[in-house]
């Protein structure tokens, strides 16, 4: 018995070296019981051959615009009507620039303006491309209109280089397309973390700082890796190595861990603060070293800048969640950051005490949201980070829905 065709898909190819795994994405999706049609750009068409993708779903491939055949046969308008679903893999940072801009100069730009289904993206480039603002900002903006971004993935390149823009693995996008349920719990999210102490020199050899190792900010993004997140970590001093995958951002000072997260913030889907960022920096630097003559000195301090504070009133805005350290009181104190902060959720841990908090391999946390809280008890880092990711993941999905 043939079984019932479920989904109309129609896969749309563009110029890329990951073309030619978007055959291997066609063969996935029939064995799911739906029907591909392809349309390529011209692009794609030196990567791959329309033949292929002919051969495999059964179908002549759409190329041009104004071919008088296939305008008889089907024809822009009604393609877009055919589909249940638009698929761009991969999706170049060309074609997401003219989505993003509404650019309608070829079949495919056409085909994205009079569909009227839900359409999925998987970016594919060279890692300095995809970490273009402009790329990001188009991103985002295909986000707000309501499009589907699946990947990319980090790792090796085809260029040689090393860092996200690897098409996501056809088994995963076709897992994700036919479930309509991401694989991993942040498949397409990007987190932004904050890890580790801040240092506020004095003069060229002193400094103040805290006890921060990073251990805990390390460990979240080992966590949001392993969900499928893409991951940039925004790190003061400290002698961890990232995880492979992790996009690491080196900073110091209070003021540029402020800087570094506030230029990134508004193109990540999460922001964590976990780095114990000093509250006060010394107005003036020496130039020369302190000489010790006085009995007795003092350091005139100035607030700094809230980092947390200012990622959570500003537009966009990614989901924010912050830290809160504290020596007593501790749910009270949380839930004042969470809102004089206007935090989606903060994340508290006792510190001064002889387990967990700075330092230790383990940390016990009591998360607290608006309408809600939950408690982790004494564990290691790195399991806590797999938990807070989870709930973090679940929290989202939640406020997105109501
Ligand atoms: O690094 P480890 O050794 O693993 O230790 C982990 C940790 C104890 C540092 C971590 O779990 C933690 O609690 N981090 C937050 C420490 C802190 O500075 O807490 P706070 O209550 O002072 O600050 C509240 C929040 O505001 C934090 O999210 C902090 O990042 C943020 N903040 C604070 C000051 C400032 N100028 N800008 C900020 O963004």
């Amino acid at each position: 018995m043939v079984s019932k065709i479920n989904k109309k898909i129609l896969l749309a190819v563009t110029g890329g070296i990951a073309a030619y795994k978007s055959a291997e994405l066609v063969r996935l999706l029939r064995k799911e019981n739906t029907e591909v049609r392809v349309v390529m750009t011209r692009a794609a068409q030196q990567f791959v051959t329309p033949l292929t993708f002919q051969a495999l779903s059964g179908h002549p491939v759409a190329t041009e615009l104004l071919d008088v055949s296939q305008e008889n046969a089907m024809g822009h308008i009604n393609l877009a009507r055919w589909a249940d679903m638009l698929v761009v893999a991969p999706a170049s940072a060309d074609i997401i620039a003219k989505f993003s801009h509404g650019i309608a100069d070829d079949l495919l730009t056409t085909l994205y303006l009079a569909s009227e289904c839900p359409v999925y993206i998987a970016p594919a480039m060279n890692q300095a491309m995809w970490n273009k603002v402009v790329t990001q900002e188009n991103l985002k903006r295909l986000e707000q209109h309501g499009i589907n971004i699946i990947g990319p993935e980090a790792g090796d390149q085809a260029c040689g280089e090393r860092g996200y823009g690897r098409m996501t693995e056809p088994v995963d996008i076709c897992a994700q397309l036919i479930t309509n349920k991401p694989t991993s719990l942040l498949q397409g999210k990007s987190v932004l973390i904050s890890a580790g102490p801040t240092r506020e020199p004095l003069d060229p050899v002193r400094y103040i700082t805290n006890r921060s190792s990073g251990k805990m900010g390390y460990a979240l993004a080992d966590a949001a890796i392993a969900e499928g997140a893409t991951v940039t970590l925004v790190s003061g001093p400290v002698s961890l190595v990232p995880h492979s995958e992790v996009s690491l951002v080196k900073v110091e000072t209070a003021v540029q861990m402020y800087d570094e997260v506030l230029q990134r913030s508004g193109f990540h889907d999460v922001y964590i603060g976990t780095a114990a960022v000093a509250d006060y920096s010394p107005g003036e630097i020496k130039q020369k070293k302190i000489k010790k003559h006085a009995e007795q000195t003092s350091i005139t301090l100035y607030k700094n800048k809230d980092i947390l504070g200012a990622v959570a009133s500003s537009t966009p805005r990614p989901f924010t969640v912050g830290f809160a350290a504290e020596t007593d009181d501790l749910e009270r104190y949380a839930r004042g950051k969470l809102e004089r902060k206007k935090l989606d959720m903060i994340a508290a841990n006792w510190v001064g005490k002889d387990v967990g908090g700075f330092e230790d391999d383990k940390n016990a946390l009591q998360v607290f949201w608006r309408n809600g809280q939950q408690t982790f008890e004494l564990m290691d880092k790195n399991e806590l980070a797999k938990k807070l990711i989870a709930l973090i993941a679940e929290r989202m999905d939640e406020k997105s829905t109501t």
